[in-house]
Order: structure tokens, then sequence, then C-alpha cells
């Protein structure tokens, strides 16, 4: 019995009665400029380069500056990705954030406004780190049911400003960043396969709000770093394996793994414990730590822009983040590199 729930799989018959498949039309990126260099918190916390580097594998991360949202990160994301695909509007917009501009309205509709989109559906998904992911199962379930052609699919957080500066153990950990998808529909190739799942009993392994440790200190993001790291692994090393099977493919099959980028030992970990050799994942928690549920669609978009992904690559993505919340998809690559 798998360990998490089954989406459905089946392609359900598009307006045309052929298959419907949902594609990637296309990808986008938004980076803040300003970086914060290991160095930089060695002069704000008690920490160094080296204990960083061996831990996380993280060098830097990038900071949005002050009155700079998630918003805007998501709208310049997700600008971009229109024009990539060649589109001014799409059927619906969904952005994956837990660190919102502010509770009410939804980000997804503040980039709507920004990009002076239709009035098309726009709405969030809070699944932190696995947020992406789950947007993607929802956009995926649209498309192949008919209710939309096409989805601007945008992950975003600006996750330093939830960061409590005087807790070292999870200071260090976040960055902020965009990353954004255009799906579509297609008739071959896309998503074969997803799978998703949380476990609220793990809820306070990661939050926000004040430190159990330090009741005195204000609000920040906290992380039981141990338990979370263990269920990491273990989540999305099972998460591969089921994917890989539910694709039809063997571990050998498997082109380019995009994982989430919470530590590099994660990852290392995920690689080992799945068989699947490290040279096949992309990578980008040394530049830009942990960026939430942007860090998978910013990894897409590296593994793209770098030649990684071509017609026909097999493509595993895994997350895993608070919650306890993971998911994963397996993908045939259809775009043409640009
Ligand atoms: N610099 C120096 N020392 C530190 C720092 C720091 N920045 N942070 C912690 N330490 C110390 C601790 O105080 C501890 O010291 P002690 O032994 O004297 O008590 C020691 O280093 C070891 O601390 P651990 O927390 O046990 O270190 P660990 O090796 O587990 O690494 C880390 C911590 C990096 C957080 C790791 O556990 C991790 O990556 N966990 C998973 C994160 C994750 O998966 N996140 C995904 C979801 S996030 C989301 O959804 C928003």
């Amino acid at each position: 019995m798998p360990a998490t729930p089954l989406t459905a799989v089946e392609r359900a018959p598009g307006a045309t009665g052929r298959a419907r498949a949902s594609v990637v039309l296309s990808t986008g990126v938004c980076l803040p400029e300003a970086v914060i260099s290991n160095a930089d918190l060695e002069r704000v916390v008690r920490t160094s380069d080296a204990w960083i580097l061996e831990r996380t594998g993280i060098r830097e991360r990038r900071r949005s500056g002050a009155g700079v949202t998630t918003s805007m990160l998501a709208a310049a994301a997700g600008k971009t990705a229109l024009d990539h695909a060649g589109l001014e509007s799409v059927d619906a917009i969904i952005v994956a954030t837990s660190s919102p501009d502010t509770f009410i309205p939804p980000v997804a509709c503040l980039v709507q406004r920004r990009l002076e989109m239709a009035s098309v559906p726009a709405f969030d998904v809070n699944a932190a780190c696995s947020g992406f992911v789950d947007g993607l199962i929802v956009a995926d379930g649209l498309i192949r049911a008919g209710t939309a052609s096409t989805v601007l699919l945008i992950g975003a957080e600006a996750l330093t400003k939830l960061v409590d500066y005087t807790d070292r153990s999870t200071c260090v950990l976040f960055g902020d960043g965009a990353g954004a998808m255009v799906l579509g529909a297609g008739d071959a190739g896309g998503i074969l396969a997803s799978r998703w799942g949380s476990d609220g009993s793990h809820a306070d392994l990661i939050y926000y709000g004040p430190s159990e440790e330090y009741p005195d200190t204000g609000d920040g993001l906290r992380l039981a770093g141990k338990g979370t790291f263990r269920m990491a692994v273990e989540q999305m090393t099972e998460l591969c394996a089921e994917l890989c099977e539910a694709a039809g493919w063997t571990m050998d099959d498997i082109d380019v793994v995009i994982p989430h980028q919470a530590n590099q030992r994660i990852i290392e970990a995920v690689a080992k414990r799945g068989g699947l050799s490290l040279d096949r994942f992309v990578i980008n928690v040394d530049r830009l730590g942990n960026t939430g549920a942007a860090s998978v669609p910013l990894a897409f978009a590296e593994a793209e822009a770098t030649g990684r992904l071509h017609p026909g690559s097999r493509v595993l993505s895994v997350a895993f983040g608070a919650g306890a919340t993971w998911g994963g998809f397996a993908m045939e690559w259809t775009s043409s590199p640009r």
C-alpha cells in the first residue's frame, strides 16, 4: 500500500476527445539582487561559514528589500513565464506561498492586478515547501478535466521577512525568490503521475511563532531540525520510488531529479537511499538557500536555462515541508530548449 494517497493519473478525455495532458509551456524566475552571505550572518548570530556549509551546503541566499513583497516577486516571475509562453492571459492563476504580503487578499489576486489579467480565478495554496507541488497537482487536475486550458502557477516567498535573526538554528536557512510555470494542455508527455500527502500530527515540526526555548523573543520561523531532516529524507525517497513505479520507469530511466532545496545533506541522503546518482539532481540550495514554495520552480527554470531539460527528458520532482506536507510528480519534459 503506498504511503501517500494517489491522485488521479488516468488521462481525462479533453474537449477534442483526445487524451489531454498537462505540459509545461514556459518558466520564469525573479530573484532579489541583495545577497546574504554566510559571512554576513557571522556578523549577526553566533555561527560560522564552516558550520553552515558543512551542515546545510548553503553559501548564500537572496533577500528582498524593504517594501518588496511576495506578490511583487511573484508577478515578475509570472510575467517572464507568460512572455516566454507568448501569452497575455491564462485561465487560472495559482500562487503557492507561506509568506503572503498580508493575510487578505490572496497573493494570486495581487499578481492578477499587477499583470492586468482578465477576471480569471486566482487563488493561493499554502502547503509550505510542498506548496508548488500541490499547486501543480491542482493545475494538472484543472487542465485534464478541461476546466482550464492554461494555468499560471507561481511559487513565491519572502521568507527572510519571517525569519528571526536572533535564532541561529533557522536564520541561516531561508531565502527569497519566485519561480513560475505556465502549464497548458498537450496530447502527450507532460505530467504522468503525481502523489501528495500530509500528516498534521507533525504540525509542530516547523511553525511560525515564538520560540519555545526563548518565549520572550518575537515571532519567527521555528524548526525542529533533526525530526524534519529525518522525515524529509524518508518521504522524498519514498516519493521517488512510488512516482517512478507509477510512471512505469525504472530508477535508471530518470534523467533529472528536481527536489525541494532545504539542505544539501537531505538531497544527498535521498540520492543515496533512492539509488539515484547525485549528478542527476538539480541543486541550487548552495546559492539560494531554502526558498520554500519557490524552490522547485526556481530549480526547474535553472535546469531549463542550463540545458538540462530536453523534449523527452524524464523528470522527477519531490518536496517536503511544514505541516508536515509532501508531494511529487513524474513528468516527461516537452518544451524545446529556448
Ligand atoms: N551555527 C552554529 N551552530 C549551530 C547553528 C548555527 N547556525 N545552528 C545550530 N547550531 C548548533 C546547535 O545549537 C547544536 O549545538 P549543541 O550540540 O551544542 O546543542 C548543534 O549546532 C547541532 O544542531 P542541530 O540542530 O542538531 O544540527 P543539524 O545537523 O540537525 O542541522 C539543520 C540543523 C540544518 C536545521 C538540519 O536539521 C536541517 O536541515 N533540517 C531540515 C530542514 C528542512 O527539511 N526544512 C524543510 C522544510 S522548511 C519549510 O517547510 C518552511
